[in-house]
């Protein structure tokens, strides 16, 4: 069975979808660890809930190689295949995402590249855009700048706010970041230039 070691920083509710479709067969998969930055993150407790090892690691004061080094030997102890980014806050060092390399894997609240960074459906929804979504797409060394696995538009209504948006981008998000996950760990595919190719890509 192949092992995901989710990191998060908040809420988790993409930790928590990817667990509720590991539980339902719908992912062929198991969480051996999720480690937070923040000890106070909800999702930590949701994932003690769930009687998975939850390991609250915080970052504060510690250099970025330093704390992702002690990210690294957490994963790598618990033998993970791979990183599942899930609301993690956090820039990656060099070294951490070499050590990982396409083995990491990211959910971001926008169809990438626009709109890379924090509040991305506030970014997009403030923008004017009528056509918003999510990118699942593998991590490198730059913000939300990994190639593109798959992703979700979601149509702008007229009645919209930034909040029932980022509502409806959600739920996609908890969609395509399993299906995405599966994909990965499928192993069929490859990558051409910046391009992920595979036969297995779902349609949507
Ligand atoms: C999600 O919307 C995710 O796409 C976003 O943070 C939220 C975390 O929610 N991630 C990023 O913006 C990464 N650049 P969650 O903790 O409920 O999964």
């Amino acid at each position: 069975m192949k092992k995901l070691g989710v990191l998060l920083s908040g809420r988790g509710s993409n930790f928590e979808a990817i667990a509720r479709n590991i539980a339902d067969g719908k992912l062929k998969a198991e969480i051996a660890v999720v480690i937070s930055n923040r000890p106070e993150a909800p999702g930590l407790e949701t994932a003690r809930r769930l009687g998975l090892h939850a390991v609250a690691l915080p970052s504060k004061g510690l250099p970025r190689e330093e704390f992702d080094s002690q990210v690294a030997s957490i994963l790598d102890q618990h033998n993970v295949d791979l990183v599942v980014l899930a609301g993690y806050m956090r820039l990656l060092s060099g070294a951490f995402v070499k050590h990982f390399a396409m083995r990491i894997v990211n959910i971001h609240p926008s169809l990438l590249p626009a709109f890379p960074g924090l509040d991305a459906q506030h970014q997009a929804f403030e923008y004017g855009v009528k056509i918003a979504g999510c990118t699942a797409h593998f991590v490198d060394e730059h913000l939300d700048s990994g190639p593109i696995i798959l992703q979700a538009a979601v149509a702008v209504e007229e009645a919209d706010t930034a909040e029932t948006l980022s509502a409806r981008i959600l739920k996609k998000e908890h969609r395509i970041y399993t299906d995405a996950i599966r994909l990965v760990l499928s192993g069929e595919w490859r990558i051409e230039g910046r391009r992920v190719v595979s036969s297995r890509m779902p349609l949507r």
